[in-house]
């Protein structure tokens, strides 16, 4: 693909692209927001780097690609701005969110089609996140896997990703969505066919007794790690990374602790997960 208004430069491969010569806090063009539109349904993830944006201005972005998802369950430290994900770790953290192979969200009815990570704080080494092309994963298995799997369908359940965020008390407060959904699905805006099952959030393949489909679903993950399909970004404060979550899973590493990361996360609603032969 030829770009005229952004400079698309590959970081992988398969996956990955950072994107220069656009300023994110200035309208855009309707080219420029075209053109990054095309680098992320080809690239799966695309980064900015050097970017300064206020709560306003990055939830905007987010509103050029849809209607921004507000999670049920994280706290919203934000006043006034629920649709902000805070996505921090520090010395007091166990864990840090996102540190599963996972797709985001993938536990609603209608999972977000993308998130925009917009990095504030970082130590001065650690906190990549990778990602990896589940296209890429769906069309290296095998034709008689591919035939398994294609038509079948998994859970997704929250309580598999969130329940250890639920403070003393606070648990019978908490929603925590649960879906079917393909495990094969079809993008909507490329047609292409995506794996679409993750260690962060399924839970079972529906058709399978629970040894079958645990068994099934461990090869599945194991496939997605595999190193080929995946591309790792260095952060620096003020980048920011679009990652296509119909196309894509990501893992954020929890190398850092006892350093912080600090970072605000939009999320774009997307619509039910389909398969089309
Ligand atoms: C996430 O949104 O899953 C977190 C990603 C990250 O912190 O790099």
């Amino acid at each position: 693909m030829t770009y005229q208004t952004i400079e698309v430069r590959k970081l992988a491969p398969t996956i990955g692209a950072e994107i220069h010569g656009v300023d994110l806090a200035k309208p855009l063009s309707n080219q420029q927001f075209q053109e990054i539109y095309d680098a992320l349904t080809e690239n799966l993830v695309i980064f900015f780097r050097d970017q300064k944006l206020t709560v306003d201005q990055h939830k905007l972005f987010g509103t050029l690609f849809g209607k921004l998802h507000i999670h049920p369950n994280a706290s919203k430290p934000i006043e006034g701005h629920p649709e902000i994900l805070v996505i921090a770790a520090d010395e007091k953290s166990k864990r840090a969110a996102g540190e599963e192979w996972h797709s985001d969200v993938s536990c609603d009815e209608e999972p977000p089609m993308g998130s925009i990570l917009y990095m504030h704080e970082l130590p001065e080494v650690g906190g990549d996140t990778c990602f990896a092309n589940m296209y890429q994963a769906y069309d290296t298995l095998s034709e008689p896997i591919k035939t398994m799997i294609t038509g079948m369908t998994a859970i997704h359940d929250s309580s598999k990703a969130h329940a250890h965020t639920a403070k003393p008390g606070q648990g019978s407060d908490m929603k925590f969505p649960r879906h079917e959904h393909p495990v094969v699905r079809t993008h909507p805006v490329s047609g292409r066919k995506a794996l679409f099952v993750n260690r962060g959030f399924t839970t079972r393949i529906t058709q399978l007794k629970p040894k079958e489909s645990d068994a099934v679903l461990e090869m599945l993950y194991r496939h997605v790690e595999t190193p080929e399909f995946h591309c790792r970004f260095r952060w620096q404060v003020g980048s920011i990374a679009f990652w296509d979550n119909r196309s894509a899973q990501h893992r954020a590493l929890f190398d850092y602790w006892p350093n912080k990361r600090y970072a605000h996360r939009v999320t774009v609603c997307g619509d039910k997960p389909f398969f089309r032969g």
